[in-house]
């Protein structure tokens, strides 16, 4: 089966131009190392080391399983030494790359979330059908709770605090109530049965609609909360700030407000030059702007693309510069 069969990599046209811009902005002395932070099926690395034959990229994948049918299936970039595969999480990147590497790096990707074939495969609790599993770790060997783990311990306020803050999941205490209450009962296992909870609270409120699945906000919710994502990407922005090389680029795709809302403040903060507080006449936070923002919106999907792959409805992507 080809590793990539069906696979959509989102706004791939808007990077790929964008890379192009780069390369001739930056012009021969750059060509080196690009990072590929989130590889999944390699959708936005392969056609850079297919027309670009100069190019190294390093590409990260926090699960283990995603890295382990990369190296086979990529083992010609791997073994001509044009593809260095990472099982690890972007967060720790400054640790994984090495130094003499991190000189010549002059670009990253970031496409976060989970990519469709780690959603659909059952036995990983990612999807509301997944009657095997409730899971959700990216990397399954990691030592924090499971997503059935948290559902099943947690306090009643701790899962309202995490359905309303991470996902701003309007019905979060009715949802962390019912949860509770039918734990009393037996324990939650398996994402479709977390899934049809959350259904039941909301037909109790006929007058919330969601467009969507009931069940989206609150299944959101807890990935985000057991992989750390949205301190996961503050500390790949801080990193990155600290060790990118002046100039380089780092393209990022989101996927929801919240996770935007990350990217979208770090770049408003950190292309401000003085930071000192507004009745503060005379600067003095010596604050440097350390990046700006490429483009002055971010870039999303044409109609044609959200006509092949509605997923991409609620994609973004931005483009830092690190000055
Ligand atoms: C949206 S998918 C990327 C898809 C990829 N751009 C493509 O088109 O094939 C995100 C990938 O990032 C990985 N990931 C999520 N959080 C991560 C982290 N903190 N560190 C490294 N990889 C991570 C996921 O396992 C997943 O494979």
């Amino acid at each position: 089966m080809n590793f990539n069969e069906g696979h959509v990599p989102v706004l791939l046209n808007e990077f790929l131009s964008r890379f192009a811009l780069l390369i001739e902005r930056r012009g021969e002395a750059c060509r080196d190392r690009f990072v590929d932070f989130t590889f999944g099926l390699g959708g936005h690395s392969l056609p850079l080391l297919e027309k670009y034959g100069w190019l190294k990229i390093t590409a990260f994948d926090a699960d283990p399983l995603t890295i382990a049918r990369a190296e086979q299936v990529y083992k010609d970039y791997v073994s001509a030494g044009r593809l260095t595969l990472v099982n690890g999480n972007f967060a720790d990147f400054d640790s994984l790359i090495p130094a003499a590497d991190m000189k010549n790096v002059f670009g990253a990707i970031a496409d976060f979330g989970i990519s469709n074939s780690q959603l659909f495969e059952k036995g990983r609790g990612f999807s509301f059908d997944d009657d095997r599993s409730f899971d959700m770790r990216i990397n399954q060997r990691s030592e924090g709770p499971s997503a059935a783990t948290v559902v099943n311990e947690f306090g009643e306020e701790e899962l309202s605090d995490i359905f309303f803050h991470l996902a701003d999941e309007r019905l979060a205490r009715q949802i962390a109530r019912a949860v509770v209450e039918r734990r009393r009962e037996r324990p939650i296992q398996t994402c479709s049965q977390f899934a049809e909870i959350v259904r039941t609270v909301y037909k109790r409120n006929p007058k919330i609609k969601t467009g969507v699945d009931f069940a989206t906000k609150a299944v959101m919710a807890l990935r985000i909360f057991v992989n750390s994502e949205f301190d996961n990407i503050k500390s790949l922005l801080e990193k990155a700030s600290a060790n990118f090389v002046k100039n380089s680029w780092l393209f990022t795709i989101t996927f929801h407000s919240n996770e935007d809302r990350i990217v979208k403040e770090f770049i408003k903060n950190e292309s401000r030059g003085c930071v000192c507080p507004k009745e503060v006449i005379i600067c003095r936070c010596s604050h440097k702007a350390g990046v700006r923002a490429v483009d002055r919106k971010p870039a999303v999907a044409s109609a044609a693309e959200m006509a092949v792959n509605p997923r991409s409805r609620s994609a973004k992507l931005r483009t830092i510069e690190f000055i």
